[in-house]
């Protein structure tokens, strides 16, 4: 199963699904390329490291969001790969209908909160400052509604009294670290 990772920055994700399948642990899937709309960012060192695709393709002039001819270029240069699964790992960007439908229930996103709760942006900051004890990382598929799709699985973080936004970050990155193999892995040995 081809899988295509759409990220934005720090491709620490992008980088634990190639390293994932590296060691055997990916099941089926395989990563074929990575794509970041964003020209600078270490998720592109990737490519080499892992002898994958990784480049860059240009967002448009949205800041947000991925719409007109950069999203018609978006699904053209992801249709290419026959992908069984895309995966946004930290892709910072709304993906609209045109693509919805293109990649119809492929389309699957990461994000740093237990859904439906902490939706947007900075997740991780807005549990802390809400002061839950419970907070974690949720993988769900990609519909219109922003981070409100089927959410396929999550993984709990508990929240210390001692914990301060930075160690809370960093575990929920590392249950990210583990949840999202995991998920992608069994997709693929799902797939028909
Ligand atoms: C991850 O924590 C992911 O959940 C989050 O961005 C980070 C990307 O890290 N995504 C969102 O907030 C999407 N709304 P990475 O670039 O190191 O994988």
């Amino acid at each position: 199963m081809n899988v295509v990772i759409l990220g934005s920055g720090r491709g620490s994700n992008a980088r634990r699904l190639l390293e994932a399948e590296r060691e055997g642990n990916l099941g089926k899937a395989r990563v074929v390329s990575v794509f970041s709309d964003r020209p600078d960012g270490p998720i592109l060192k990737l490519g080499d490291e892992f002898g994958v695709e990784a480049r860059y393709l240009d967002p448009g002039s949205y800041r947000t969001k991925l719409d007109g001819d950069a999203e018609k270029a978006y699904i053209k240069a992801i249709g290419t790969k026959d992908p069984g699964l895309v995966v946004l790992a930290g892709f910072m960007r709304v993906i609209k209908p045109p693509m919805i439908r293109a990649f119809e229930g492929k389309i699957i996103n990461l994000h740093p909160s237990l859904l439906p709760s902490f939706k947007g942006l900075e997740a991780i900051r807005q549990a802390y400052e809400y002061g839950v004890k419970i907070t974690g990382c949720t993988v769900h598929y990609v519909t219109e509604d922003v981070d409100s799709g089927p959410v396929i699985d999550q993984e709990a973080v508990r929240i210390e009294s001692d914990d301060t936004l930075e160690s809370l970050e960093d575990k929920v990155h590392a249950a990210e670290h583990r949840l999202l193999p995991e998920v992608v892995a069994r997709l693929s040995m799902n797939e028909a």
